[in-house]
């Protein structure tokens, strides 16, 4: 018997995305962004994702089923996050996806959000499979989670304060380079020296953990003084260095907690995964200890539909579905 098609649905944050998987097979995965839309806030306004998940999501399930080749009948499972994320955003997907399983008479599956990360690289490469150590980094999140299997996870280390991508959010929006951050970020660092500046890389006595707040005050404190003084470095040169210390936490803590572990393989997962800076790192630390490593193509890091049609898919295999009488959990926490 050929593997199920799972639809998967994906509105926890601002990108209204839908994919259709089958077994591991990526059969297409369509969303609409919602950058612009909050560009004009500084940032994501909750009220504004829901309102426009709610526009974006019915025409989008229909050319992720077009672009799959299958009929709505024809689909197996539906999936969308329980949670992490916004709880109004959450809402309009989970509603969804539940009232479209009702009406076609398919099992409903609400899975975890960064279980659908850590599912992503399975998309695009067949060999991707635990023992493995995974660093999950994005505008939400940054954790680094010890895969021992599929499904079992221990979360080894996390942010204390913000998460990666919002470090280079908020420092983008303090020197005003707009949003996302991240992308203006890798842009304006073309080019720059990365040891032009010295900033701070913090918690060196917890290997596994991450965070991002000494950072920001010595970016603005140093900014500021140099400003003062007239000697402020070129532009390419601030973000470089902004952007190496960030980069250098995430691979220095991903890989002592492979040391730690054992593991022979490492991926990654999230938004701030499109760094350019950041993949170049993972590569060259991966390959210096000869570790195996699984990035997502850029399009798969950042929210999408297919990566939760895919932790879907697995957990509909372990022979679960979820009752109807099931809600959001905004809050939900990998693993618990
Ligand atoms: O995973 P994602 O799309 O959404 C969340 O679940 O948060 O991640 C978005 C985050 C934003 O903070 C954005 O600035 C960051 O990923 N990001 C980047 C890059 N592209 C996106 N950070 C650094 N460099 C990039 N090229
Ligand atoms: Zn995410």
């Amino acid at each position: 018997m050929s593997d199920p098609i799972v639809l998967g649905i994906e509105t926890s944050c601002d990108e209204t995305a839908v994919g259709v998987v089958q077994g591991t097979e990526l059969r297409s995965s369509v969303l609409s962004s919602q950058t612009e839309v909050h560009a004009r806030f500084g940032g994501i306004v909750p009220e504004v994702a829901a309102r426009a998940h709610v526009e974006a999501i019915r025409p989008l399930v229909h050319l992720a089923l077009s672009r799959a080749g299958v009929y709505s009948d024809q689909v197996d499972v539906i999936a969308a996050p329980e949670g992490p994320g916004l709880a109004g955003a959450l809402m309009v997907g989970y509603s969804f996806a539940k009232a479209m399983a009702w009406s076609l008479g398919k099992p409903f599956v609400g899975v975890d959000h960064m279980e659908g990360h850590l599912f992503a690289p399975r998309l695009e490469h067949a060999d991707y499979a635990p023992p493995a150590v995974v660093a999950l980094v994005s505008g939400g999140h940054s954790q680094i989670v010890h895969m021992r299997g599929w499904g079992d996870y221990e979360i080894m280390g996390r942010t204390i304060d913000d998460a990666a991508g919002e470090a280079f959010d908020k420092l983008a929006r303090f020197m005003g380079l707009g949003y996302p951050g991240g992308p203006a970020i890798d842009a304006a660092s073309e080019g720059g020296d990365p040891a032009a500046m010295s900033f701070p890389r913090a918690l060196r006595d917890r290997p596994f953990d991450f965070s991002f707040s000494g950072l920001k005050t010595s970016v603005v404190t140093q900014l500021e003084r140099a400003k003062e003084a007239g000697e402020l470095a070129p532009l390419a040169d601030v973000c470089a260095s902004i952007q190496e210390a960030i980069v250098d936490v995430i691979v220095d803590k991903t890989m002592n907690a492979a040391e730690a572990t054992g593991v022979p393989a490492v991926a990654a997962g999230g938004g701030v995964l499109a760094n350019r800076r950041l993949r170049e790192r993972f590569q060259a630390a991966a390959d210096e200890r000869g570790l195996r490593l699984f990035l997502p193509t850029p399009a798969m890091c950042t929210d999408n539909g297919a990566m939760i049609a895919a932790a879907a898919a697995f957990r509909f295999g372990a022979g679960e579905t979820t009752p109807w009488t099931a809600e959001v959990m905004p809050g939900r926490k990998l693993g618990s």
